[in-house]
């Protein structure tokens, strides 16, 4: 059996999802109004679907109880969908949080091994650094007293029931293994890949989805005000019209390759013309913050590379520069991270850099004269060097994983695991 605490769109859509896979859910809240509409089968919001699942699975499958204790006692798996909103100064409030997990713990007897599974979206670090300490100062050794362990939801309102029942992926936050374990046999008949990450991962997961989802947004609208600015543009069209490239769709190289870390975007365009637009929305008094802000990381991821190699390699050791075009299967160099990067090197005292690329070698020394040595092949290099910054995911990287690794790697673009 399962509890469920907290019965709003994600508890709820919780709650039945698993009573539809078969289980007997418990189903508790707070809030004794919205116990009561529940109960007469009316679900206090608006959401497809789930009318006729209240209907189908309320006392059968899914009990609405004002008795935590009996739950508790009655489930190995709690899942805590309680609200986690904002505070005056951003920050989440876990409030809600911590008073349900007082509340259910108080009725956990040891030595009976309960999981408590959060699904509310929490800070990446909150259930390691708060919650954890939390059940230890109530008592409990987590982990072998109680599990703890978190799996943030990413169903959308409107399409709430679909997304539960057919997710893309479901991650499992994990401390110990067993807590793990029993949270995922818990999903063992959905369909979809299961992620057993650990606890920070699990939280990053879910701020890394959402955050992104609002950077687009601002991006699109940030864009709508850099159009007006100008004017004389269909703002409309020009969305759908790059609503058609291909990198949306499955093609090689498609938009999860840009929404992927590395050391910063290069060649001929992305730089060149992010700076023009940026200039021409200020030539007509509009100020684009994101775009600027979106040049500033270009230059801050590249500064952290020099100075995380700084923080492990000696002045006076050699270093082994992969990659040297802006991107793979490319020798372009214009405006290639590798050139900034090297530089920034060159400027903290490294006088043993050598670099190679599988196509970019002779492009780069002719247009930046950088005081550094150039390898005519991937082994060679590796000869002559214990570290190796890898600035371009080149598939001769990729497939000379072993050799590669037998030296200190800076995996700058995460080509390995
Ligand atoms: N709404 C979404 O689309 C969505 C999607 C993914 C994740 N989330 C996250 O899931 C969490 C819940 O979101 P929601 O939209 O379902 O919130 P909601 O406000 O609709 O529901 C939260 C419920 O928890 C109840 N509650 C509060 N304290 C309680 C306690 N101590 N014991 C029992 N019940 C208690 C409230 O009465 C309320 O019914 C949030 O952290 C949210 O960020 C929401």
């Amino acid at each position: 059996m399962i509890t469920v605490i907290g019965l709003g769109f994600v508890g709820l859509t919780t709650a039945l999802g698993f009573s539809e896979k078969g289980y007997h859910v418990y189903g508790f809240d707070i809030d004794q109004k919205k116990k009561e509409q529940l109960r007469n089968g009316k679900i206090p919001f608006y959401e497809p679907n789930l009318n006729e699942k209240l209907n189908k699975h309320l006392n059968k499958g899914f009990t609405i109880t004002d008795d935590l204790q009996e739950a508790v006692i009655n489930s190995e798996v709690i899942f805590l969908c309680v609200g986690t909103p904002s505070k005056t100064d951003g920050s989440a409030d876990l409030g809600y949080i911590l008073e349900a997990i007082k509340n259910v713990a108080g009725y956990i007897k040891k030595p009976e091994f309960k999981v408590l599974v959060i699904k509310s979206t929490i800070p990446p670090s909150t259930t390691s650094e708060r919650i954890k300490p939390y059940l230890e100062n109530l008592g409990f050794k987590v982990g072998v007293e109680i599990g703890l362990t978190n799996n943030p939801e990413f169903l959308r309102e409107g399409y709430a029931w679909d997304d539960f029942m057919n997710p893309d992926r479901i991650v499992i936050g994990q401390d110990d293994d067993k807590s793990g374990r029993i949270v995922e046999t818990t999903y063992h008949t959905f369909n979809a890949p299961i992620y057993r990450v650990s606890l920070n991962t699990a939280e990053f997961i879910k701020y890394l989805s959402n955050t992104m989802l609002a950077t687009l947004i601002s991006f699109a609208n940030e864009q709508s005000l850099i159009a007006r600015s100008i004017g004389n543009i269909d703002i409309k069209k020009a969305f759908q019209v790059l609503h058609l490239d291909r990198r949306w769709s499955g093609a090689p190289a498609n938009m999860t390759s840009y929404v992927f870390p590395g050391c910063g975007f290069g060649g001929y365009c992305l730089p060149k013309d992010t700076m023009a637009l940026v200039s021409q929305a200020l030539k007509n008094s509009y100020t684009p913050e994101l775009l600027t802000s979106t040049l500033k990381v270009n230059e801050a991821i590249k500064e952290f590379v020099v100075s995380d190699v700084e923080r492990i390699v000696e002045k006076n050791e050699n270093i082994g520069i992969l990659g040297l075009a802006f991107k793979p299967n490319s020798n372009d160099i214009r405006d290639t991270p590798a050139k900034a990067i090297i530089q920034g090197l060159l400027q903290k005292g490294y006088k043993n850099i050598i670099a190679y690329d599988p196509m970019a070698n002779e492009e780069f020394k002719e247009v930046y004269g950088f005081p550094i040595q150039y390898s005519p092949n991937l082994s060679s290099l590796l000869s002559m060097v214990n570290h190796v910054v890898i600035l371009t995911a080149w598939d001769e990287f990729i497939k000379n994983e072993e050799s590669i690794k037998k030296k200190n790697v800076f995996d700058y673009r995460f080509i390995y695991q």
